[in-house]
């Protein structure tokens, strides 16, 4: 076990944790910012996704001691005070169908355009086709972003 102090959507925790645990079930288990999904823990689906100093990362394979140091935001940062542009599009557009995926799709949509604020049709759909969603909403995720990279107009 060690003493860790995480920064987390703005605030300081201080957790007497063991490092190697995974960032995704400190987040869940720990801060109950249960937001950030588990799925496949294995990297490989991106619904435990958040933003590690504003890039996407995948919080599963993370160790939590990777992360001190680093700002993290969860989905439950995003768009505090007013919405996230991007959360404006999803809801305009009613992207989620089951909704597990979303999480983690929405912060990989954050940290494209954090890193990308004008990605091309083809740079969208690289980035988003790496975060599974078994109901298919593939092309709502692409529209909804491509309408906030336009500045809210499809
Ligand atoms: S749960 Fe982390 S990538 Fe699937
Ligand atoms: S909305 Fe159901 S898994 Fe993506």
């Amino acid at each position: 076990m060690a003493q860790l102090t995480l920064r987390v959507n703005g605030k300081s925790h201080s957790l007497d944790i063991d490092p190697d645990t995974p960032l995704v079930w400190v987040l869940r288990d720990h801060l109950d910012l249960t937001g950030t999904k588990y799925s496949c823990g294995i990297s490989e689906c991106g619904a435990c996704t958040v933003l590690v100093d504003g890039a996407a990362e995948r919080s599963c394979t993370m160790p939590v001691s990777d992360a001190v140091g680093s700002e993290i935001t969860t989905i439950e940062g995003l768009g505090v005070t007013e919405l996230h542009p991007l959360q404006k599009a999803w809801i305009e557009d009613e992207v989620p169908q089951c909704g597990y995926c979303q999480p983690g799709q929405l912060m990989t949509a954050a940290g494209l355009l954090n890193r990308n604020p004008h990605p091309s049709e083809e740079e969208i759909v690289a980035e988003m086709s790496d975060v599974l969603c078994r109901c298919g909403t593939y092309l709502r995720i692409k529209k909804a972003v491509a309408k906030t990279v336009k500045g809210g107009k499809s």
